[in-house]
């Protein structure tokens, strides 16, 4: 039997998701969960560090877990959890502040732009992020962690903290490859900027279908056609960007071409676009909705998931402490 591999990567419990987390990052992660040994933790004590409201937290994570449970990433194929229920990976955090130089830290372009927005509120927290990530990351001696673009300064930090434990204390820690994902990059309905929930301009993977039509139906298309008659332009068209997340080669060829020569409307491009993405979302809907109305199989799912990942959490801060001549037993 040969090893598989292991990735990890972490969910910001950011409450429901959209279909630019599916099409972006998800839908990848499940796909990979098929020939590597793959971790997703919920980030919890990452999501503290900026403003937060503490009576939605608990909602956040949870619906976070629903829906990416619903999404594929079933507890029977990964090995899912709550990073808060492994305490281990603040511990290993503690452990790898003492190795990490500050002046990196703030150097940070996450960290910078963090804090440029909190103002009042930047925390010691904010500062040692990516600490606590390379924590995450090194506390199961990750392979590859499948990420965004926006992600890879994180992960060449995180290598950075392995190399130095390593060079101080003895070699101990794999350095984790990147592996952006080749996920998309979805805009929001309004076609202006990356679909995102605090700018209200999603498409929930979980959202009831009538409102997303609602949203569908007056999103605009192509500019240039103001008319039935007149041609478009599909390469203008943010509705044809979504065509191509879920319509097959054969459709879309009929649709490039119907709308250069008018042939095709844009409500019934929609129409389409509205069809195919309900055959992606509707068995996820579904999904959800069975999970929700089984709390307690999702819970159990995740504290297994915990146990699951401290046993082995558990075993590298052993090690990283033996190394770094903190005895455990006297
Ligand atoms: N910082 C990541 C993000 O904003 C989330 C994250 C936390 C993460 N820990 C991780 C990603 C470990 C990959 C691996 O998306
Ligand atoms: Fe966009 Fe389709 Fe309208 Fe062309 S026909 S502009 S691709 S919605």
């Amino acid at each position: 039997m040969t090893i598989r591999k292991r990735i990890l990567s972490g969910i910001q419990p950011s409450g429901t998701i959209h279909i630019g987390n599916y099409f972006g990052a998800i839908e990848n992660w499940v796909r990979l969960t098929k020939d590597y040994d793959c971790f997703f933790t919920i980030v919890d004590y990452h999501a503290i560090t900026v403003q937060y409201d503490p009576a939605l937290m608990q909602k956040r994570i949870w619906e976070a877990a629903l829906d990416n449970i619903a999404a594929g990433l079933d507890p029977s194929r990964c090995t899912i959890f709550v990073q808060s229920h492994v305490p281990e990976h603040t511990e290993l955090c503690w452990l790898l502040n003492c190795v990490t130089p500050m002046g990196e830290l703030s150097r940070m372009t996450q960290f910078k732009e963090k804090s440029e927005r909190e103002r009042e509120n930047v925390t010691a927290g904010l500062l040692n992020y990516p600490i606590l990530q390379a924590a995450d990351i090194l506390i199961y001696k990750a392979d590859a962690v499948p990420v965004g673009e926006d992600q890879a300064q994180h992960l060449e930090f995180t290598r950075e903290v392995a190399r130095r434990f390593n060079g101080r204390f003895g070699e101990f820690f794999p350095e984790p490859a990147t592996l952006i994902g080749r996920g998309a990059r979805v805009m929001g309905i309004d076609g202006a900027s990356k679909m995102s929930k605090s700018l209200d301009n999603h498409i929930g993977v979980v959202e009831d279908p009538e409102a997303i039509w609602e949203k569908l139906r007056p999103a605009k298309t192509d500019e240039a056609r103001k008319r039935r008659s007149d041609p478009g332009s599909p390469d203008r068209c943010n509705i044809f960007s979504y065509h191509k997340l879920v319509t097959p080669e054969g459709q879309i060829e009929e649709i490039v071409k119907g709308c250069a020569e008018a042939g095709i409307g844009c409500l019934d491009c929609k129409k389409i676009f509205f069809v195919n993405l309900r055959k992606v979302l509707d068995p996820i809907r579904e999904r959800r909705m069975e999970l929700e109305a089984k709390p307690e199989l999702v819970r159990e799912a995740l504290r297994e998931g915990a146990r699951k990942a401290r046993t082995i959490a558990q075993d590298t801060v052993q090690g990283a402490k033996a190394l770094m001549g903190l005895v455990t037993d006297f």
